[in-house]
């Protein structure tokens, strides 16, 4: 196999036959010319079905998670509906990680639970609780979030599935903060890597989308039925888009690491800070298992206030390189107070997370001139 930025460049993407194009053509069509009935080419009937642009990024994906199938989505929730809706039944219920995006969360608990599916919240690093949680008959999935939104927890992605699939269960595994540059889960042993390529597989932050890539055929296949049946398909012109995106995924990765990791520990000296969680840090709780799983520890870093959260509120509002806004993994750094933002629908329920934590999104800027702002905005 050829290497990952290799990959990222080429796979699925061969020059157009026709043409001679080095970039795939952006097939805005939604239906195709049948050479009598049923004549298709090249399997091509009607674009919520199959579209060409959509299918590269999708060869791409599975490529660079070293999955079977890459599907893509309208979006990262699109996604995880299509695969809770494809493999769980009523009266299933899902191992949730302790953390997980706030959308995550309410998926679960709101939309599907009158469908009769419920949840377990499970810190995923106590193994004897998963492993309870995952005993009765009727679990069916665990779902982990690693590096988790906005906690940054790490979870051992090898010692869940062993336990998931002793049970039965599968292990998905959303894979949005670390990318499949810096982790493939599936290599690892989980069964489902979930994205929302709104984040850093898109980077450039214009365009929503979603992704799920398997291990087994099979379970490709049944996804890919619902994806067509269920209807919440990338369009064209946005597969196109997080395929450009693809292409420079690991230069990204390494210069947001790198920034991000000299903000964490320019952060953990500062006096207004109480703790900054960022697994690159030795201190971080799970550093020994990121280190382990992951070749790099990507642009996320959220951290605590000693002030509280109107010192948390403050600095979220003062910054002006660190723009305030939702969303994250763009090449502009961004900032945020989960607890009223991103995760405010995890309000009241075990899933809450501090009101005195903030969330950057660490962007590929130059550091010194992240470092001024956050030092001004601290100050
Ligand atoms: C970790 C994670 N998973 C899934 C999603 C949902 O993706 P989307 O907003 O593309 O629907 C998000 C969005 O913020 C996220 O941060």
């Amino acid at each position: 196999m050829t290497g990952f930025n290799t990959r990222a460049i080429h796979a699925g993407q061969d020059p157009d036959p026709a043409t001679g194009a080095v970039i795939p053509p952006l097939h805005l069509t939604t239906t195709y010319k049948q050479d009598g009935v049923g004549g298709l080419r090249g399997g091509y009937e009607y674009s919520r079905s199959a579209n060409p642009t959509r299918d590269t990024l999708q060869t791409a994906l599975a490529s660079l998670e070293q999955g079977t199938r890459g599907l893509a989505f309208a979006s990262g929730l699109a996604a995880e509906d299509t695969l809770l809706r494809t493999v769980c039944r009523p009266g299933d219920s899902i191992v949730l990680g302790g953390d997980a995006y706030g959308g995550t969360y309410r998926l679960i608990s709101r939309v599907l639970a009158p469908w009769g599916i419920s949840h377990q919240p499970v810190d995923l690093n106590d193994l004897d609780a998963v492993r309870a949680a995952v005993a009765p008959e009727t679990a069916r999935v665990i779902w982990c979030e690693t590096p988790s939104n906005p906690l940054l927890n790490v979870s051992d992605i090898a010692a869940l599935a062993e336990i998931a699939h002793a049970s039965g269960t599968l292990l998905v595994v959303d894979n949005t903060f670390a990318s499949p540059y810096l982790q493939q889960p599936l290599t690892l042993g989980a069964d489902v890597v979930v994205h929302s390529t709104t984040k850093y597989l898109g980077g450039h932050s214009d365009v929503v989308g979603g992704a799920l890539v398997v291990a087994d055929a099979d379970l490709g296949e049944r996804l890919a039925y619902h994806q067509n049946a269920m209807g919440g398909v990338a369009g064209p012109f946005d597969a196109w888009l997080v395929l450009r995106s693809l292409k420079t995924l690991g230069v990204r990765m390494d210069r947001h690491s790198a920034n991000a990791g000299r903000i964490a520990e320019w952060l953990l000296a500062h006096p207004a800070v109480d703790d900054v969680l960022y697994p690159g840090l030795p201190q971080h709780r799970n550093h020994e298992i990121a280190a382990k799983q992951m070749s790099g520890f990507g642009g996320m870093v959220s951290f605590r206030l000693k002030g509280g959260e109107e010192a948390a509120l403050r600095v979220c509002e003062r910054t002006s390189l660190f723009t305030l806004a939702e969303s994250l993994g763009g090449v502009e750094s961004l900032i945020e107070h989960p607890h009223r933002m991103t995760h405010a629908s995890a309000a009241g329920s075990p899933l809450e997370v501090p009101a005195d934590l903030v969330r950057l999104s660490v962007g590929i800027e130059d550091v010194d001139d992240l470092l001024a702002d956050l030092d001004q905005a601290l100050a």
